[in-house]
């Protein structure tokens, strides 16, 4: 089995990408399931139900998301919608709404998990998978881990925290590509971060004025992220044996596409 796993796609840019490169890359790499972060899915910040919809049309299986899926706030009530395949980091206090791993979309199920080291206070991430691996969860599929978080030594240690026990995880959030891709020694495929999909010419997906003047000026600015120009596409696709449920094989799929 292979699955495609897709980074942060940001905003209008990042959208259309998707939906251009998508359905090709699917046949031409044989993926049979897609995950695909979605938290900047809306303009940088957020998502929404359509921008949820036009990345399952796209061939989007599931979408994971991270710090920013509060941002927009009329979408926080679909995050318990069972029809839209969109989890939220498992290890938020379990009274938000919306759930965090799902082994109800596909041959695949699919874990998100948010990392603590400099991005907030949340439960243990290792402490949680490790509870939900207890009870169960999976049913026998493969499992994949979107860990959403900003230290490189969190997400590397969560991997071996984990290999042998899911298939692969991945990072988020940084929005840098990461050329670290490898099988762990009981078969866990980890890279750092997937990268994201959105402009090339842009500070993390995000205008280069605006996000500059931040700095400069060490006062909030406007931002929005580059709609044209060139996109980076980064992803990787893992390959799965689906006797073990483990992983065979990893490796980057990074493409540039003109918006
Ligand atoms: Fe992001
Ligand atoms: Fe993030």
């Amino acid at each position: 089995m292979r699955v495609l796993m897709i980074g942060d796609v940001v905003g209008n840019g990042g959208r259309k990408a998707v939906t251009k490169l998508l359905k090709d890359l699917k046949s031409e790499l044989e993926i049979d399931f897609v995950t695909l972060q979605g938290e900047n899915l809306a303009g940088g910040i957020g998502l929404t139900v359509d921008n949820v919809i036009e990345m399952q049309e796209a061939g989007a299986d599931v979408i994971t998301t991270g710090n920013h899926v509060w941002d927009k706030r009329e979408f926080i009530e679909h995050l318990d919608d069972p029809y839209l395949p969109v989890l939220r980091p498992l290890n938020y206090p379990s009274h938000n709404p919306g759930r965090g791993a799902t082994d109800q979309s596909g041959p695949i199920a699919v874990v998100n998990l948010i990392g603590r080291v400099w991005v907030g206070e949340f439960d243990s991430p290792f402490a949680v998978i490790d509870d939900l691996l207890a009870g169960g969860f999976g049913q026998g599929k493969p499992i994949v881990v979107d860990f959403h978080a900003e230290a490189t030594s969190e997400k590397a240690a969560l991997a071996w925290h984990l290999d042998g026990r899911v298939a692969a995880v991945v990072g988020t959030h940084t929005h840098v590509p990461t050329a670290d891709y490898k099988v762990l020694p009981d078969g866990t495929a980890f890279v750092t971060d997937l990268g994201m999909v959105g402009a090339r010419d842009s500070i993390l997906g995000v205008e280069v004025e605006g996000s500059l003047a931040r700095f400069l000026s060490g006062r909030h600015q406007r931002m929005q992220p580059q709609r044209t120009g060139l996109i980076n596409f980064n992803s990787v696709v893992i390959e799965i044996d689906s006797n073990t449920g483990l992983a065979t094989g990893i490796e980057r799929v990074d493409r540039q596409i003109h918006i």
